[in-house]
Formats: C-alpha cells, structure tokens, sequence
C-alpha cells in the first residue's frame, strides 16, 4: 500500500508517516517547509522519517497546480491532506496564507485524486469550526456556519468543497476534526510547548480569558490511532468526525499538571479572551467510535510528561 501524506515535516503528519512506516506502508510526503515555525524542528522531523527506505520526500507546495503533474506513474492508494496554514490568531495577522494553502491548496489535492482516480482523501479539519457553540459536547451534527477566525472558515470550506468534490466524482473523503493535539514533536506555537518552554526559561506565561478556559486536549498517538481508523474505514460518502478526547479539561488544570511535572511555578499574565479564539472545546465522538474504532485512551497527566521528557530531550536541558 502506498499513501500520499502532505505536510509529512508537520507534528502530525511526522507522527501518522512514522506510524505507517512501522506497518510497512509506502509513505510519499510532500511539505513546502514554511518557516511559520522553527524549520530545524520540521527538519529533525524528517531526518527521523529518512532513516527508513519506504519513505519518500518531496519539497512541494500544495498551493502550486504544477503538483498535478506529479506522480504520475505511481500508483497511490490514499491520499491524507494534514498540510495547512495552522494557527487561530495568526489568521488574522496573514490571511492570505489561509486562503492558498488551506482551501487553494486543498482544492489542488481534490484535483489531484480526481485525475490519478484516487479511491480516498482524508484530509485535517478543525475542532475550530463549531466557533463559540454553546452546546457541549461539539457532535459532528451541529450547526458550524459562525465560524471566529479565518482559520476556522477556511477549514469548514475545505469540508463544503470535499463534499461536492466526493459527490461529483465518487471518491471516499473524510474529513477529520482534531481538537487541540499535543504530544513529544509538538507545535512550537501551541499552549503545550509555550507553556512548557516560558517555565523552564523563568518567563510569563500569558493565560487568555483569565483562565477561564477549557480545552480537549487529545493526545498525539490518540490522533494516529483515529487517522488509521479512517485509513480503513469503507463508508462511502464524505463524512466528517471529530477526534478529540473527550474529556474538557480546565486550562488551570492543564497548567498545573505542567508545572507539577516540571518542578516548577508558572508567572502567569492573565489577559482577556483573543479576537479569534473560543473558551471551550469538547469532542462528541461517538459517530468516531462507531465507524473508525477511535478510543482515545491518554490523559493529561500521562501526556504532558511524555511531552517534557521529548522536550528536555530535544533541547539538552538534562
Ligand atoms: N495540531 C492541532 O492541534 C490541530 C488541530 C486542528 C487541526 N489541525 C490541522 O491538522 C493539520 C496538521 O497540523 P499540525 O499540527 O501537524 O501542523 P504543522 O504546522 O506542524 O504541520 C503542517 C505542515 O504543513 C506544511 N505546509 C503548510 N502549508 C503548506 C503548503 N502550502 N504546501 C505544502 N506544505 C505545507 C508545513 O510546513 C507543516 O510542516 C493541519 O491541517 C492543521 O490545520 C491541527
């Protein structure tokens, strides 16, 4: 079998190539290695993924509609589109970056199996799309037509286009909404590896809408687990799921745990809520559990020092 993973140099598509290597799955991965984060980190990633023969790198711009013309005597199986501007508050800072590689990007990819008459796209959504809704638990049956950042807008575009796309043409498409993935490789950018870095370096710690937040914080081999669940899945049409843990945890709580497994005490610069930003996620997964088996099994206080063991690992601290 040979899958097709963009943004392979990524946290998550480092982890789902990895995962599928160990199943003696072909991996072809495709990243720009943009330096919205520490490209080093992005390229450790990959060093990782090199040693093994069945992985096959490709510096590539999703963006670019030369990407069509790529590939064409291989035969690919599956196509997983993880590649994506990510971040909520730098959509506001650089929306165009949102608009090519998210929903330009994503079409291209929708282009690209509809022409080599790929049987399947699963491709990364966001738990970002339900916005401020105030029903809780998030079920993949809820309205998510307000989004609050552009990120979340152009996420949900991608789910309209894979929709008419998968019912045009006849490909399997499954969208997949991740709620707030953390673990050992994390995002530089994300609360996990800020929180933990701004500790250990004695800085504040900035904590938006006074704490009064709450997160699904789903745990990185959690999310692996629901994309190889999706991986085998046979539901024909395009259908979306959440991934997230299930389990809303309070961002005090979260810190607490950090700090615990640290040693050490937080300065904490409690600000408002952020232009884009939501106070609560929280996953319904039962549709997930049916169809793709996810059984999200990590909580915090086993993910977090897995975290801090990569991390002081990665940057020498011990
Ligand atoms: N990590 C999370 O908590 C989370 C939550 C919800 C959704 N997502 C989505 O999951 C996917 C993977 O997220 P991640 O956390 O691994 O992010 P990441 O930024 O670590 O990985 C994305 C990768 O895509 C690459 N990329 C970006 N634009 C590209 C383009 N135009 N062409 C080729 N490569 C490009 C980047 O260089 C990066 O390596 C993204 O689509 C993201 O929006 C992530």
């Amino acid at each position: 079998m040979t899958i097709l993973v963009t943004g392979a140099a990524g946290f998550i598509g480092f982890h789902l190539s990895k995962s599928l290597l160990k199943k003696n799955i072909q991996v072809i991965g495709i990243d720009n290695l943009n330096s919205y984060y520490d490209v080093n980190l992005k390229k450790k990633r990959l060093q990782q993924l090199k040693k093994n023969k069945n992985f096959f790198f490709h510096k590539i711009d999703i963006q670019e509609k030369k990407l069509l013309n790529y590939f064409k005597k291989k035969k690919i199986d599956c196509v997983i589109n993880l590649a994506a501007q990510a971040g909520v508050r730098h959509s506001l800072k650089d929306p165009y970056t949102y608009i090519n590689s998210n929903i330009l990007g994503h079409l291209n990819m929708l282009e690209f199996v509809k022409k080599k008459k790929i049987k399947k796209l699963i491709y990364a959504s966001s738990s970002s799309v339900y916005g401020g809704n105030k029903k809780l638990p998030f079920s993949v049956e809820d309205r998510v037509d307000q989004p609050v950042s552009l990120y979340a807008a152009s996420k949900k575009s991608c789910e309209l286009i894979s929709e008419c796309y998968s019912k045009l043409f006849g490909f399997q498409c499954i969208g997949l909404r991740f709620f707030t993935v953390y673990g050992p490789w994390g995002r530089p950018d994300m609360a996990t590896f800020i929180f933990t870095k701004n500790i250990i370096n004695k800085k504040k710690i900035k904590v938006f809408n006074f704490g009064k937040m709450k997160r699904d914080f789903t745990y990185i081999d959690d999310i692996i687990q629901g994309i190889e669940g999706a991986i085998t899945c046979s539901k024909k049409a395009h259908t979306i799921y959440n991934l997230g843990n299930n389990n809303s945890e309070n961002l005090m709580d979260f810190i607490k745990t950090i700090e615990e497994n640290l040693g050490l005490k937080a300065k904490k610069d409690l600000l408002p809520l952020q232009p884009g930003d939501v106070p609560e996620t929280f996953a319904n997964i039962k549709t997930s559990k049916r169809d793709l088996n996810f059984s999200p099994k990590t909580k915090i206080s086993v993910g977090i020092p897995k975290f801090i063991q990569w991390f002081k690992e990665f940057y020498n601290l011990e």
